[in-house]
């Protein structure tokens, strides 16, 4: 894809989905582009482990033609494993190359890659600059604020990848010493964004469509990354996107089961028994949060035996809640360990 194409998708519709490992396989990603997300990235994905070319890895990166505008992420320390793994995105036809600059994970930083590499500008700018002479479609990189408090590098980093033709920067609000603790930095990331030549894409604890409208005034980013909250709320992209064009994004049906039935499509179609029944059942209980019954709607979809069983579980569930009835859960710790 061109860079002014990308560019103009991110305006169409900013609020795009954060790369997960472990959660933002094709399968959900799909999902969430058909609840309304926008420009999609998939998982971190190793540019080492490209170099064996496992099926596991070759699976990682495999999307569908409806998910596009779709980015792939690679990860490394090795200035010639990224190029390659950035030429083999290409050659696959992702849209654009993201790098995962944010991983805080120790095995991965020991190495020096992910989060490390902030420490390391110089490296970095070789990196982006090969990669861009080697790729045609568009290179984009998503960072931390930096390494820690006392060395937040962030505005540097983005005027290196300026400087290199890097098409946009995604900021988690975090340093990587606060790993997922505290809340992420908005004044920070909106004084990058003051100061950046280059589109900015706020990342950090975007819990509702609220939140997600008001970051993105208040910050002026270009686009806002959501990771944890699509995963309590599936609409809060198209909720977002309502409520940033003014419309009436309330009261909104909040009805499960046809996003369920949805999904089962498309799993059934993707994954063996095994995989569908722990996608839907993860999904399933994260969407329940604060809804009525919650704990023993866990407990029953848990023990259920088969796809068949877990299926029919949910489905008198979410028959029976009632969402208007649901509580804020946003407080509560949620997920606080990932790769970027
Ligand atoms: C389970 C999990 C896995 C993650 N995996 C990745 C990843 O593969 N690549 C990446 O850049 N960020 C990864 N992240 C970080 C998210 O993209 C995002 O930056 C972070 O969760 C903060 O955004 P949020 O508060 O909207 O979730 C992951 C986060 C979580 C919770």
């Amino acid at each position: 894809m061109k860079e002014e194409d990308l560019l103009q998708a991110l305006k169409d519709n900013p609020f795009l989905l954060a790369p997960m490992a472990g959660i933002t396989d094709r399968v959900f990603r799909n999902f969430m582009r058909k609840q309304g997300a926008g420009i999609l990235t998939s998982e971190l994905i190793s540019a080492n482990g490209l170099l064996y070319n496992s099926e596991k890895t070759k699976n990682l990166m495999r999307f569908y033609e409806s998910e596009r505008p779709i980015g792939i992420q690679i990860f490394g320390e090795d200035q010639e494993a990224l190029v390659n793994a950035a030429q083999h995105v290409e050659q696959l036809g992702a849209d654009f190359v993201d790098i995962n600059l944010g991983c805080p994970v120790k095995k991965v930083v020991k190495k020096g890659a992910g989060s490390a590499m902030l420490r390391e500008p110089d490296k970095l700018r070789r990196i982006c600059r090969e990669i861009k002479a080697k790729i045609e479609i568009p290179l984009t990189i998503k960072i931390r604020t930096g390494w820690d408090q006392q060395s937040r590098n962030a505005l540097d980093i983005v005027q290196l990848a300026y400087d290199e033709g890097v098409t946009w920067v995604a900021i988690h609000g975090r340093t990587r010493s606060q790993a997922y603790t505290g809340q992420a930095d908005w004044d920070y990331i909106a004084g990058i964004k003051a100061n950046s030549p280059l589109p900015i894409i706020g990342n950090g604890d975007v819990t509702s469509a609220e939140i997600a409208v008001t970051r993105k005034q208040e910050s002026g980013c270009d686009g806002i990354m959501i990771g944890r909250g699509c995963l309590k709320n599936p609409w809060i992209f198209q909720q977002s996107l309502k409520r940033l064009k003014g419309q009436d994004f309330e009261p909104l049906a909040y009805d499960y089961l046809p996003l369920f039935e949805y999904l089962r499509e498309t799993a059934e179609a993707d994954m063996d028994e095994r995989v569908q029944c722990l996608l839907f059942r993860k999904l399933a209980n994260w969407f329940s949060a604060g809804l009525p019954g919650s704990g023993e709607f866990r407990r029953q979809i848990f023990a259920a035996r088969g796809f068949a069983e877990t299926y029919d579980t949910i489905r008198s569930y979410y028959e029976n809640v009632h969402p208007g009835l649901r509580k804020d859960t946003s407080h509560e710790a949620f997920l606080m360990g990932g790769h970027g």
